[in-house]
Order: C-alpha cells, then sequence, then structure tokens
C-alpha cells in the first residue's frame, strides 16, 4: 500500500485539532522531579514548544519534596531532556525561551499551605508570563495522593479560575479494582466537572492508535467487512521483551491484567469493536467506546478457567542474554502468584460481533517487543484452487501498534510459473517509509489535546469503571485459586505458556507468529 503525497498529515487531527491554536496556559506538574517528569513530560512540553505548538505566554510550576532553586529545577530538567528526548540534543535557544517559564515550589501534597503558596506562585506567573488564568494541573504522584491533591486544589480555590480554564491530568494507575475506581471517580467529581478531568492512557497517544479511526472510518472498503460475517476472529498482542524493571514492589499488587489489560488493551479493543461515532468529538467517540463495552460479555469463573490463561516468566534469555524468573527479581516474593502474561477471550454481545472471539494475550519478557491487531477473515466461501491453497492462510489484516508502525493486508496470490501454486502475499504499509516523519511521543500530543481541551483521547470516567468491571472476575477467581497456578509456567523470552496456545488450537485457531 503506498500513501498518496496529497493525504493531509493526520486527517484526524486536521478535523479536530489544528485549525485551534493552544492558549497561554500554566501546566503545574506534582511530581516534578519523579521519573515520569523527567522521562516523559518535560520532554514532550519541551518538543511542544521546539515545533511552536505552544505560545509564548506559558509556563511551567514544577512541585516537589526536594528543595531546590528555579534554577536547578531548570539545570536537571535540561539534563532530562538532553538523556530522554528522541533526539538527545537540546536546542540553545528554544531551551532558553522553554526554561524563562519554568519555575520550581518545593512542597508537600498533604499540607495545604503548599496549595496557598502555589495560588500565588500562579498568580505571579499570570502576570509575569501573560498565562491570561488558565491552569493546567498534571498529578504525576503516587496512585494514593490523586484524591488529595484534588481536594486540596479544591479547598484552595484552584479548581475554578475566574479568568479562564482549570483542567486536570491524571496519571495511571486509575485505581487497583472496580471499588476504588469508584471511590477515587466520586472524590475528584466532589471538586471537578467531569469536562475538567483527563485521565491519561498513553496507548491512546499512540499515533498507530489514532489511525485506527482514521482507517476504519475514512476508508470505505473496511467498514462493510468489518463484522461477524466477515471476519473470523480477532487477535490483540501486546507484548514486551523487558521484565518488571526494578518495579517489583508495584507489580506485585498489580500484574499484568490490572498494570495493561484493564486500561491500555481494553482502550485499544474498544476502538476496534466500537461502531461508527456520529462525530468526531470527544463525547461521541467515548459514547461508541463504552457502548461496545457495555455488549462485552461478564467473565464467570467458569469463562476464567476455560476462556482464560495466566503465566509467569521464568528465568529465560531475551535477545541472547540471560534473564531471571520473575520471582527472583527484587521485591517480588519467591512464591509469588502474580501473573505477568495473561490470555483473556472476549466476545461482544452484539449484531456486529456475535459469534467472534477476541483473543487478547499480554505479557512481560515475552520473544519480542510488539503491540499489534489482527483481524482474522473467514476462508473464501469457496475453494476453488483446490490443493494449491495448502499453505495459504485466511487474510489476515495486521495493524502493528509498534514498533515498526503500520499496517500489513495478507493476500493469497499466484506464485509465478506454469503451475497454479498460491502463497501468502503482504501488501504493506510502513508509517516510516510512507510520511518519512518521527512519529511524535504519546506525551506530547496527550499534553497538547488537553492544553487545547480536547478530551477525545483520554480516559472518561465510565470506561475506567466499565474496564475494572469486566476484569474483576478474572482477577477474583486468579486470587482464589492462587495455590493452582503452577507459576513459573512460561521462559523468558518464549511467546507464553503452552496453554495459551492449546487453548485457540482447541478452537481450530492459532497464534500469530508476529
Ligand atoms: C505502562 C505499564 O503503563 O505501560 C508498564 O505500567 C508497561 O508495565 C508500559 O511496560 C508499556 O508501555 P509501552 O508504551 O512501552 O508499550
Amino acid at each position: 500500500m503506498q500513501t498518496a503525497e496529497t493525504v493531509v498529515e493526520n486527517p484526524l487531527r486536521a478535523g479536530m485539532r489544528l485549525e485551534r491554536t493552544a492558549e497561554p496556559c500554566a501546566v503545574v506538574i506534582f511530581g516534578a522531579s519523579g521519573d515520569l517528569a523527567k522521562r516523559k513530560l518535560i520532554p514532550a512540553l519541551y518538543r511542544l514548544v521546539q515545533e511552536r505548538l505552544l505560545p509564548a505566554e506559558f509556563a511551567i510550576i514544577g512541585l516537589g519534596r526536594t528543595a531546590m532553586t528555579d534554577d536547578e529545577y531548570r539545570d536537571r530538567m535540561k539534563a532530562s531532556v538532553l538523556e530522554f528526548s528522541e533526539s538527545k540534543q537540546v536546542d540553545e535557544e528554544v531551551w532558553q525561551s522553554f526554561a524563562q517559564g519554568m519555575k520550581f515550589l518545593p512542597s508537600n501534597i498533604e499540607n495545604a499551605e503548599c496549595y496557598q503558596a502555589l495560588a500565588k506562585m500562579l498568580e505571579e506567573v499570570e502576570r509575569e508570563r501573560g498565562t491570561q488564568g488558565n491552569r493546567l494541573f498534571y498529578l504525576s504522584v503516587a496512585p494514593e495522593f490523586y484524591a488529595e491533591a484534588v481536594r486540596q486544589l479544591g479547598a484552595a480555590g484552584l479548581t475554578k479560575s475566574e479568568k479562564g480554564w482549570v483542567r486536570v491530568i491524571i496519571e495511571k494507575p486509575f485505581g487497583t479494582d472496580l471499588e476504588s475506581a469508584r471511590q477515587l471517580n466520586q472524590g475528584i467529581l466532589q471538586h471537578l466537572d467531569e469536562k475538567q478531568i483527563y485521565r491519561i492512557d498513553h496507548y491512546l497517544g499512540k499515533e498507530t492508535v489514532q489511525n485506527l479511526l482514521v482507517f476504519r472510518f475514512a476508508n470505505g472498503i473496511f467498514e462493510p467487512m468489518w463484522n461477524r460475517q466477515y471476519i473470523d476472529y480477532v487477535q490483540i498482542t501486546n507484548a514486551e521483551t523487558v521484565g518488571v524493571e526494578g518495579r517489583g514492589g508495584y507489580y506485585e499488587k498489580s500484574g499484568v491484567v490490572r498494570d495493561m489489560i484493564q486500561n491500555h488493551v481494553f482502550q485499544v479493543l474498544s476502538l476496534v469493536a466500537m461502531e461508527p461515532p456520529a462525530a468526531l468529538n470527544a463525547e461521541d467517540v467515548r459514547d461508541e467506546k463504552i457502548k461496545a463495552m457495555h455488549a462485552a460479555r461478564a467473565f464467570t469463573p467458569e469463562r476464567v478457567r476455560t476462556e482464560c490463561v495466566r503465566g509467569q516468566y521464568g528465568a529465560g534469555a531475551i535477545g541472547g542474554k540471560p534473564v531471571p524468573g520473575y520471582r527472583e527479581e527484587t521485591g517480588v516474593a519467591p512464591d509469588s502468584a502474580t501473573e505477568t502474561y495473561a490470555l483473556v477471550t472476549m466476545w461482544f454481545d452484539n449484531w456486529r460481533w456475535s459469534g467472534v472471539p477476541f483473543y487478547i494475550r499480554s505479557g512481560k519478557r515475552l520473544s519480542k517487543r510488539v503491540t499489534e491487531i489482527a483481524i482474522q477473515f473467514k476462508q473464501a466461501p469457496h475453494q476453488l484452487f483446490g490443493t494449491a491453497m495448502e499453505h495459504v492462510t485466511p487474510n489476515q489484516l495486521i495493524i502493528r501498534v509498534q514498533p515498526d508502525e503500520g499496517i500489513t493486508m495478507r493476500v493469497a496470490a499466484k506464485v509465478p510459473g506454469q503451475v497454479t501454486r498460491i502463497r501468502d502475499v503482504n501488501m504493506d504499509f510502513r508509517y516510516g517509509a510512507s510520511f518519512g516523519v518521527q512519529l511524535a511521543e504519546a506525551y506530547e500530543r496527550l499534553i497538547l489535546d488537553c492544553i487545547l481541551g480536547d478530551s477525545t483521547l483520554y480516559a472518561r470516567k465510565d470506561m475506567t469503571e466499565r474496564g475494572w468491571e469486566l476484569v474483576m472476575p478474572i482477577l477474583e477467581e486468579w486470587g482464589a485459586s492462587k495455590a493452582e497456578a503452577d507459576f513459573p509456567n512460561y521462559e523468558a523470552g518464549s511467546w507464553g505458556p503452552e496453554a495459551s496456545f492449546r487453548l485457540l488450537e482447541a478452537q481450530g485457531r492459532k497464534w500469530r507468529r508476529p
């Protein structure tokens, strides 16, 4: 597949966003010297300034426990941009204008006085930088502080601005189960309007995930086939080669269902399964996504036993290098029953998808880092070519979310020669080759969307709760049968537990090898 030069850079954006320019604003980062701020937030904001997507009337206030001066904070952040930005470079001129608007406020998130100091600093910044009362609070702190920070902001009168807008970005994890997610929503909604809340899911900022909407709804040829009549099954693979990366303590209480499936994977899944939205605005798109998720069949203990598989990696090798098993990682119990791999089979009980299974797998320390959606079409209704078709698989459409972003269509083609032999060939579209541009970091796009007041790519309240509602029976069943887990049951560097292959084989299907 070749892309024509006339294609607009990103139709989704062109229609929704680029017509609007970002208004002046102050971004307040809670947890300003934390890992996320250093690795993602500051480099993303710097890039936005570099690309001139933010106005000159822009400021950053970093909040953190460690006391430091504005200059010390600026120096640290410069080092972070150098280390973590894609280009590993800093343009001095851009940096100077970026850093000028950067301040640091030593603070304790639970201390009301700090919010008074913040209010004062915001007024100062508004005078000095002309940010016009528009305020974006980014909560990049431990999840137990989300509700407290919002409460304190409310008490200090900071959730409203007389002059401009106030928005709050809340990081993941959004709750640890259905109950805590509900409580968190309730807590923050006491001080904020749903329209002010931006629950971030960085998977929605990935270019290819957004392209799913364009691919499905800007083309006339796919949508008519996007249903039970033509599609046999759908596979979503989210494979990582990394392990728990020093986050053993967090991961022990989480596992892959909490860490990846109920949020990131379900977001992607809902974009695959949803109906066309009436319009490309935040409410219409999110209405369709939640409608699809409402049609997702609930898990019962029986379904968990027969249609889901859990796994945990043992020692193995990644890229030829030996790596320890999960139970040997720091912060992990030697008899841990936390799953690092899960396969869950989803069904959507609606007209479009009735009878079409969606197989989802996500895991750490798998053979390859890849996230993809594979749509497996049904076989041609009549086998005209008899045995020549023996080695041919039914058509597949593969949407590669990462890495090597693109779309591949597998079709049957005749092998040149006098004899009719048929083989699978790929029709390929690659972002790199077709557009020749570096794809923007997810955080860049999402932060800019928030500044623009566009929450299409953020999780709405109902979606966060529905995600948890769906996975709770899986967590409960696995929690209750820890002893039967049979862990570790896959080798690091493999494609996961044997049982995940058997599950599909028993249904006459098989996992794609990405
Ligand atoms: C995070 C999870 O949300 O997503 C991590 O907490 C995971 O465990 C990461 O590694 C994966 O993100 P990406 O963008 O690298 O696929």
